[in-house]
């Protein structure tokens, strides 16, 4: 059994990373994991100022709920996140999650060790995950013993609650649960 945390960044109604991230919750729940999905949706994140006070006191200045999502980050085994692809990048929510995760940086006690990307896009292509997929490696590669496990490819998904239709995709997620 292993504890998950799943973050779902995408601020849209009906989202279908979303979507896909609710059946990774259903596979790795089902199989005895602990789970839990957060969505940022009704959370308050905000940009990162960089001023680095969290390298010495472990916290962020701003007050908003990153501190707490921080946490949840540090204490899970794996972290599954699920994005929109923006402009062939990951969404800027997601980034916004990454930086802000800056008081993990360095510190020795850190959980999370296995890292999954699910992200949706209307584009039919594979590839339209590359820089999401890239730039998220670049933030493992930031985390001592942290790696890169899988992507799911929700492509060819545009409208809102379009994943639901695309059965493929659906069982795919659910399956990246299962085997968490
Ligand atoms: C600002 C914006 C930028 C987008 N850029 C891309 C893109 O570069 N490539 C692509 O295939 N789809 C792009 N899309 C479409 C979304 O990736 C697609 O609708 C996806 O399914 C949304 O996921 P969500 O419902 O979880 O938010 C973009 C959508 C928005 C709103």
């Amino acid at each position: 059994m292993k504890k998950v945390l799943i973050v779902s960044t995408s601020l849209r109604n009906g989202s279908n990373s979303e979507i896909l991230a609710k059946e990774a919750y259903r596979g790795a729940l089902e199989v005895g994991n602990e789970v839990e999905l957060v969505s940022l949706k009704d959370k308050s994140v905000n940009f990162c100022k960089g001023c680095l006070a969290c390298h010495h006191t472990g916290k962020c200045i701003i007050k908003d709920n990153m501190n707490e999502l921080m946490l949840k980050v540090k204490e899970a085994e794996v972290v599954v996140f699920a994005t929109p692809i923006y402009y062939y990048e990951m969404s800027g929510m997601m980034k916004t999650f990454l930086d802000r995760c800056n008081p993990l940086y360095g510190k020795e006690d850190n959980k999370f060790k296995e890292v999954y990307l699910i992200a949706t896009c209307a584009d039919t292509d594979k590839s339209a995950l590359d820089r999401a997929i890239n730039g998220l490696e670049g933030w493992i590669s930031c985390f001592e013993g942290c790696s890169f496990k899988k992507a799911i490819y929700g492509v060819g998904i545009n409208d809102a609650n379009g994943a639901s239709k695309n059965n493929e995709v659906m069982q795919e997620a659910y399956l990246l649960g299962t085997k968490i």
